[in-house]
């Protein structure tokens, strides 16, 4: 599989112009999955609910969605990327995949992060791994990397690759991406974006972090981007190593669990 991401300095609140860069770019790549930012199409640092309900799409109906739903049809390659959804009486920080033939799936991110929670409603659909020709892919939005059961949960779901659109601020995940891979040997795919937003024009805004990642199922930084510059990076990647979940003669990551002695995770802290 030739996978990679996408990593760039999208505009705030120019759907079309966000759109056609990524479209105008991809036109010549040649890979399999291509993997682009959280709210690649919108920016990230919304400041009113006026923009939010102005810069949602329907999934799949959308403007966004369409756009690369047909980009994936004329190049038979599967694209996942993150934008914000409307939904009836809800938003949400969602991402599609769309694949050779249009729109594939949706999942509404689970772990919102900081100001998020003032403008999405929390994901509902629960995690999801989608069985394509290419290999299994499952997807988790940027914050969700942060709490293991994400990368877990997509691992015995059967994840082969977990494409992971990001707009990450903390500097972590690119040094913990590597332990998600090894504990559940998968490859993850973390699509960041550049630049920085500050749109109260005050001390609040963000720096995105770059440095997206190709992290292997034995946790190899396969490939990690520079921190500023715009860039497509696509590599080779066998998902047939992250069926294997022996570490050992003794030791199977997934058989070995001990879920009768996890009660805990399944309980609301409080
Ligand atoms: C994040 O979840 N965008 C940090």
């Amino acid at each position: 599989m030739k996978a990679g991401f996408f990593q760039f300095n999208p505009v705030f609140g120019n759907i079309e112009a966000n759109t056609e860069h990524v479209v105008n770019r991809l036109h010549d790549e040649k890979f399999d999955l291509m993997v682009l930012p959280e709210l690649f199409n919108t920016g990230y640092q919304f400041i009113t609910h006026d923009e939010v309900a102005g810069l949602s799409e329907d999934i799949p109906g959308g403007f966004t969605t369409s756009a690369l739903a047909g980009l994936s049809r004329s190049k038979s390659c599967y694209i996942v990327a993150g934008l914000a959804e409307k939904a009836p009486g809800k938003y949400f920080n969602s991402a599609v995949i769309t694949g050779p033939d249009g729109f594939i799936g949706s999942y509404r991110k689970t772990h919102l992060f900081f100001e998020e929670k003032l403008w999405f409603s929390p994901g509902d659909t629960g995690f999801h791994v989608w069985d394509t020709d290419i290999g299994k892919i499952g997807v988790m939005i940027c914050f969700d990397w942060f709490f293991p059961e994400s990368a877990r949960v997509l691992g015995l779901m059967g994840a082969e690759v977990i494409a992971h659109p990001s707009n990450l601020v903390m500097p972590h995940c690119p040094n913990g991406m590597p332990l998600r891979c090894l504990e559940n040997s998968v490859y993850a795919i973390t699509a960041n974006r550049t630049g920085a937003e500050n749109r109260h024009q005050d001390n609040r805004g963000f720096n995105y972090i770059g440095a997206s990642q190709i992290t292997g199922t034995g946790g190899e930084i396969l490939y990690r981007a520079s921190e500023e510059e715009e860039e497509i990076k696509v590599i080779g990647i066998d998902p047939s190593t992250a069926r294997n979940k022996d570490l050992n003669r003794f030791n199977n990551i997934f058989r070995d669990r001990r879920p009768r002695l996890y009660n805990q995770l399944t309980k609301r802290f409080s």
